[in-house]
């Protein structure tokens, strides 16, 4: 997607739920020696509520509210950290130019069996709290990857990756682009 010039030197970290970003996110900003943050976790502390907690109580719609909220607020800020965002972040087509803006967007992308074995008995996805899980996973994702792929600079094809090469290759990236 064509970015709008607004000066953000962020790396923005996107990808469908147990992807790796939070995980990719801390090393990186060791390897990289910058901050990170991860939306959901800004969310929570505002909400002072597990993200399960506001589905269950405020509904999808309050929490996609926030989200964007959160979303609008890196890109007016101007900064230079890392920020992993919630895997559902990237769908509305309004938050996808958003995310453009707020710096050099990597989508981790994971094939539905790898998220399935990653999160098998995870309990904070509400989304994932259901019968089936890897038919949800596989639904998700091909109506996601789309959006993942249009807000995406750089994509990383995670599933047979170790985390260091997963850095390794980020970090490559950003160097050349700069
Ligand atoms: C969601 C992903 C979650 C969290 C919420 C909704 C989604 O974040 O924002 O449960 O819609 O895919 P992670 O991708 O960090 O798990």
């Amino acid at each position: 997607m064509a970015k709008e010039k607004i000066k953000n030197n962020n790396i923005i970290l996107i990808g469908f739920m147990g992807s790796g970003k939070t995980s990719i996110g801390l090393k990186l900003s060791y390897k990289l020696q910058m901050a990170v943050e991860d939306t959901d976790k800004i969310i929570e502390s505002r909400e002072k509520m597990s993200i399960s907690d506001i589905f269950a109580t405020k509904g999808e719609g309050y929490f996609r509210k926030l989200e964007l909220e959160v979303l609008y607020e890196i890109r007016n800020c101007n900064g230079h950290k890392i920020y992993s965002l919630g895997g559902g972040t990237p769908v509305q087509l309004q938050n996808q130019s958003i995310i453009c803006q707020c710096g050099k967007v990597i989508y981790l992308r994971a094939k539905p069996e790898t998220i399935y074995d990653r999160l098998k008995g995870d309990t904070t996805r509400p989304l994932l709290q259901c019968d089936d899980p890897l038919s949800k996973i596989r639904d998700l994702i091909s109506k996601r990857k789309y959006a993942y792929e249009r807000c995406a600079d750089m994509i990383v094809d995670v599933d047979d990756m170790e985390q260091s090469e997963i850095v390794d290759a980020i970090v490559n990236f950003i160097n050349n682009e700069e």
